[in-house]
This record gives structure tokens, sequence and C-alpha cells, in this order.
């Protein structure tokens, strides 16, 4: 393992403080390369139960974008899954759409757990383990697709989690599994990606190298754009099935642009540093011209741009907020109030820092009055510009 960069004194992304004087604990971040497979990961990370929990605020169903990306491929595939998984399914916009005695969920955080429990979804409260499998099979049987959005990177043991999906899946199933792209981590400089809870930042080429130590192929994988600022979504399987032609594609755009190779992403990451830089000193100068700043979208990439950069609630006043669950915390460290979202507070607001920048086109439009009337955004990515 090489160390690509560590950032210092960071506090938990949505570990948010229920009251001004809590005291947020702070670890490093650690990112490594390992050579071996190309996987770009966290090391010396902190327990996963600090991370998931049963107070997680995390929820997938506060974004149209993602509403419609699940329903959308859920309705695509249910006709030919007779016994569908769903790994880490949160609030369950994916799993809701298949047949509900026939579906199965995982999801340790209890309080998501109980919303698809209560739509008549078996959801087991618990870490996916290979014990966690091995119940699955006994009381439903072996599982013909298995589908996994932006939780594999969330698991600290990928021994433990593919050792758990070979149990599970048929010898003819599908494993489907969704991730945020490192390729558009380092091409969009999206150092905001880096935080506790994403222990692995996959690419094609790691995935493909990874999946073989558990003698699993993949065979395709599409791209998806204006999911967590781009997304592969992986098709994999038990037996060698070939590759489809995007994803030769893929694997060569990869090697050219050098995911395999240490001191090539080490280029993007210094690349990555001067965004941080720049975006700080947009926002500070901002400040020495009195101009009113505060966030949209409590994200945990708001909460790492704003103490990566040394931001704080001097800085940006407030950060807009649709998640219930978010609203009247802060934001750790920083100590930047949430408030709910209410057009209201964006009255008399020079400029708008995009914490949810993922979602860029559907808060533009949602905004469109607010854009006509001379409010702006501010964004880090792809580039700070003003929008
Ligand atoms: P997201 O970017 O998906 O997550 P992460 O925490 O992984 O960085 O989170 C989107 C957040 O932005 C979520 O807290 C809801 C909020 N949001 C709004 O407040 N308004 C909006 O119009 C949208 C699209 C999101």
């Amino acid at each position: 393992m090489k160390k690509l960069i560590t950032f210092e004194n960071l506090p938990l992304s949505n570990g948010l403080l229920n009251d001004w004087d809590d005291t947020a604990p702070l670890f490093n971040l650690n990112v490594g390369f390992d050579e071996d497979t190309s996987l770009v990961h966290l090391y010396d990370n902190v327990p996963a139960e600090l991370l998931f929990n049963d107070t997680y605020v995390y929820d997938s169903s506060q974004s149209q974008t993602m509403i419609n990306h699940f329903r959308d491929f859920a309705l695509k595939i249910k006709d030919m899954c007779k016994a569908p998984l769903e790994i880490g399914s949160n609030s369950g916009i994916f799993i809701e759409h298949f047949d509900r005695d026939k579906a199965v969920a995982v999801e340790p955080c209890k309080n998501f757990a109980e919303r698809t429990n209560n739509i008549g979804i078996k959801t087991y409260p618990e870490y996916w383990t290979v014990d966690l499998a091995k119940e699955i099979v006994k009381n439903h049987g072996k599982r013909d697709m298995i589908f996994s959005a932006n939780t594999i990177s969330h698991i600290q043991d990928l021994d433990e989690c593919f050792n758990a999906i070979n149990e599970c899946i048929s010898d003819n199933g599908t494993v489907i599994i969704e991730s945020p792209s490192f390729l558009d981590v380092l091409e969009n400089k999206e150092f905001d990606q880096f935080y506790h809870e994403h222990n692995f930042y996959f690419s094609v080429t790691s995935m493909e190298k990874i999946l073989l130590k558990y003698d699993l192929f993949l065979r395709d994988v599409s791209y998806h754009k204006d999911i967590h600022g781009g997304t592969n979504r992986y098709f994999i399987y038990k037996r060698n099935l070939g590759k489809s032609e995007r994803l030769v594609a893929a694997l060569e755009y990869e090697k050219n642009f050098g995911l395999d190779d240490y001191d090539k992403i080490m280029i993007h990451i210094n690349k990555m540093k001067k965004n941080m830089e720049e975006i700080k000193e947009l926002i500070l100068n901002m400040n020495i011209f009195q101009k009113t700043i505060v966030g949209y979208g409590a994200t945990a990439k708001f909460t790492q741009v704003a103490n990566m950069c040394g931001l704080d609630y001097t800085n940006i006043q407030y950060v807009l907020d649709t998640t219930p669950e978010k609203q009247g915390k802060f934001v750790p460290k920083a100590k930047i109030p949430i408030l709910k979202y209410n057009k209201k507070f964006l009255k008399n607001i020079d400029y708008c820092f995009l914490g949810a920048w993922n979602y860029k086109d559907e808060i533009m439009k949602k905004e469109k009055k607010w854009i006509d009337s001379g409010g702006k955004f501010i964004t880090h990515i792809p580039w700070v510009h003003i929008i």
C-alpha cells in the first residue's frame, strides 16, 4: 500500500451535532493505493459502528434524481428477478418496486430497516456478513439477483462482503453493484468524496481485479453521470461470460488515464488540493466583500468541504436541507447550523454554496426564480466557478 493523501482532524461527515456546544470527535482520514489491485482505499479507518447506526441521517428518498434512477432500473429488471436481495436498502426506493413477498433486504441502520419492513419487505436490520447470508439462504433460498448501491464501498471487510455474496447468489444469478467512479473523483477533482464512510474508491480497473480474488467475473459496466458525481453500475457473475464492448472500452480509457499507476494518480491528487485552496479563497474573498453565503444541501460532502478548507459558521451562515433528520442540527466541527429548507431563507442571499453539487440540474430547476432574481450558486466541481 502506498499513501496518497492524509486529511487531518476531520469529524465524521454525517456525525451532525445536536447542540451547538457538542464537540465532534476528530479523526485523520488516510487514503492509500494498493499496487496489486489498483484499489484506492482508506487505512486506519474508524470502526463501522461509529459510522452506520440507528441514527444514520442519509436518506436516498430526499432526491427526485435518486428516486427516478432506482425506479427506472428496478422496473427494467423486475420481471427477470424472482428472488431479489438488496444489500443496504436505505429508504427502500429500489427494492420497493419488486414483489414484496419475494424480495429481501439488508439494512443495518434500524431506522431505515423499519421503513421497508413496514411496507412488507423482509428486511434484516444487520450488517452484511457470511452468517447473515447463510441465514437468508436458509430462510428464503438462494437469490437470483443481488443489488447493492453505494454500500459496498462502505463495507470495511471486502473478504466478508464478497464471501457473503458468493454464499447467497445462485449459480446463474446476477450481482449488480453501483459505486461512485474513482475516475470521476479525479477528473472532477471531487476531494469531498473522501470521507470516513467511503472506505473504498472503486474504478472499473480495480473492481475487475478485486472480483477475481473471489472467483467472480465482471461482464459489463454502465455509467451514470448524474448519480453521486459519476457512478458505475457493475454486472457480475459466477461464471466467466467474457467482457462486453463497453467494459473493454472503459478499461482501456482508465488504463490510458493512469488509474493503475500511483504516480499518475498523485498528479490528480495534487490538482484536487489546488481545487480545495481555490474554493476556500473564493469564499474568504466573498466574506471580505461582505457577500452573504449560505450552503445548499447539508451533504456529507458539504461537511468535508467546510472542514477540509477550514471554513465554519463565520464564513457560511447556514445550510439548507430537506431531510428532517438533519434539520436543527449543526455541521460537525464547522458548527454551521442546518435549517429546514424554505425558499424564504434564500431571500437577500447573494450566493449559495452547492453542497449537493451532484444534484445541480435538479436544484437549478427548483431555484429558477431565485436565480432569475440575481441569486448565484458557487461550486468547486469540476472547477471553482460561479453559476
Ligand atoms: P447526497 O449528496 O446524496 O449525499 P452525501 O451525503 O452522500 O454527500 O445528499 C443530498 C443532500 O442534499 C440530502 O441531505 C438532501 C439535500 N437536498 C436538498 O436539501 N435539496 C435538494 O433539492 C436536493 C436535491 C437535495
